[in-house]
Parts: C-alpha cells; sequence; structure tokens
C-alpha cells in the first residue's frame, strides 16, 4: 500500500510523540552492491530525507536520528572524515528546505572532538530555525548515552556547588532536564534498521520506557511505508508504565 494511504490509517490521538531511529546498516549495503562502504553512507543520505520528509507529512512532533555515534571514532580514520564530512554537506544542502517545511532542527551529541568538523554557517542556520514549531529534527553526533549522562553529572554537580541547584530536589524531570535532550519528551518508539537488536549507547536515559521496532532492512533501502508501518505496529502495543 502507497505509504499515503497508510498515513491515513494512524490514529492522530495515538500518534508517538518523539521516534528516535538507530540507522544501521549502511556498510552492508555497499557489500551487497559490492561498493565502497562511503556509497552506503551516501545512499543512506537519501533515506534520511525521505523518512525527515515522510515524518513532516505524518505531523510528528520530534525525530531523532543517530548519525554518529562517540564509539564511531574506532573507525577508519578515512570512514571517518567522510562520514563527518558528509553530514555536514548533506544538511547544508538541504537546510533551506527543511526550514521552508518548518522544520526546527537541533544536533545532540557532546561538542568535544567536533570543532573542526562543525560548519559555522550550518550551525547559524540551525540556530535560526529554533523558532520553527514544525517538525523537531535532533542530528544525534558524536552522540553517547554515556557521554551524556557524565556531562549532565558535570553540569549537576557544578549547580549544586554554585548553589543553584539542591542535591535533596534532584528528581527524574531534573535529570532529564541536564541532558542534551532537555525539555523534550522521551522517545516512545527507537526503530533500528539492519537486524541488529541493541540499543549501542543510543539514548540510555530516555529509552527507559520506549517501544523498540527492529527491522532486517538495511537503513538506505528503508521504505516510507516501513516508517509509517513502524508507527501503525506502535499503536498496537499496550504501554504499561509498570501498572498492571
Ligand atoms: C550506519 O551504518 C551508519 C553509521 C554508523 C554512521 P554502518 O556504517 O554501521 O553499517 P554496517 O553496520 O557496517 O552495515
Ligand atoms: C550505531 O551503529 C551508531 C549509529 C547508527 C550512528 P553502529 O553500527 O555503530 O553500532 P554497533 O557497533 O553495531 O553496535
Ligand atoms: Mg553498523
Amino acid at each position: 500500500m502507497d505509504y499515503k494511504q497508510l498515513i491515513k490509517q494512524i490514529d492522530k490521538k495515538q500518534m508517538p510523540k518523539h521516534i528516535a531511529i538507530i540507522m544501521d546498516g549502511n556498510g552492508r549495503w555497499a557489500d551487497e552492491h559490492n561498493t565502497k562502504r562511503v556509497n552506503g553512507h551516501k545512499e543512506g543520505v537519501k533515506a534520511v530525507r525521505r523518512i525527515v520528509e515522510t515524518a513532516v507529512e505524518a505531523g510528528l512532533e520530534y525525530l531523532t536520528v543517530y548519525a554518529f555515534s562517540t564509539e564511531n571514532w574506532r573507525r577508519s580514520k578515512q570512514e571517518v572524515n567522510y562520514l563527518l564530512k558528509l553530514i555536514m554537506d548533506s544538511l547544508i544542502k538541504e537546510i533551506d528546505d527543511l526550514k521552508a517545511n518548518n522544520v526546527n532542527i537541533k544536533f545532540i551529541g557532546s561538542k568535544e572532538e567536533l570543532e573542526k568538523s562543525y560548519n559555522k554557517k550550518v550551525l547559524s542556520t540551525c540556530r535560526s530555525s529554533w523558532d520553527n514549531d514544525g517538525l523537531h529534527l535532533n542530528i544525534a553526533m558524536n552522540y553517547g548515552g554515556r557521554r551524556e549522562l557524565i556531562d549532565a553529572f558535570k553540569k549537576m554537580s557544578d549547580d549544586i556547588i554554585s548553589g543553584k541547584i539542591k542535591k535533596e530536589r534532584i528528581n527524574d524531570e531534573m535529570v532529564s532536564n541536564y541532558l542534551y535532550t532537555a525539555y523534550m519528551p522521551d522517545p516512545d518508539l527507537i526503530i533500528r534498521t539492519s537486524g541488529e537488536e541493541r540499543l549501542s549507547n543510543f539514548l540510555v536515559w530516555q529509552s527507559a520506557y520506549s517501544e523498540f521496532w527492529f527491522t532486517k532492512t538495511l537503513w538506505p533501502d528503508f521504505s516510507r511505508e516501513e516508517f509509517i508501518q513502524a508507527i501503525l505496529d506502535f499503536q498496537d502495543r499496550k504501554r504499561r508504565f509498570g501498572s498492571r
């Protein structure tokens, strides 16, 4: 069925607010097509564009995509440099369109190690999209869930020492608001492509009650239809949050 037909089947009252995606399988896609890994990443960018468009059409509020993890530095220098440049170049190409579509774009992740890779113009354009109230698109770049928690602990201890917060007042909500995703809803649904069924250090705190949806499809092949199907399947899940 065409994805536009599938979108009509979504029950707006049960729409997930926040979907997060572990976009995995670019390298294996390249292997299957007898081409270099970098071409898999290039093809992966097309899938990001497709899914962001579909998320806008479906009326999603928050979409977080895992683009580069704090562990991905373990790959060859050549692949790392290619990936970082590809992410920036693709954003430069797409950013005007994204802004015109009322998308609010944010990077989440550690700024350390990345100074050189970030393009200043991209960062200022992202900032100028922060008044947009359509889809909130988070690009998780040099992101690690544990690093995010460490960064939060450091900020919290500074704020305790300076008297800005009191140790006794620390609760779930306060911790959430010290994370890169401060003031955003937790992901209702986490999608991972390529058949791997693990979190790989993604949204460690925020995923406490997320629903997971896995597919064997490799990220470059991930379709609009499959994305909407994940939302439809999510709507059949019974979330209990600990109650009976
Ligand atoms: C996902 O594809 C993209 C990133 C991690 C940046 P991979 O590059 O991990 O592809 P596989 O897992 O080797 O197939
Ligand atoms: C997770 O994929 C990171 C991103 C999608 C950016 P990986 O391919 O790096 O994860 P592992 O190593 O298979 O767990
Ligand atoms: Mg992988």
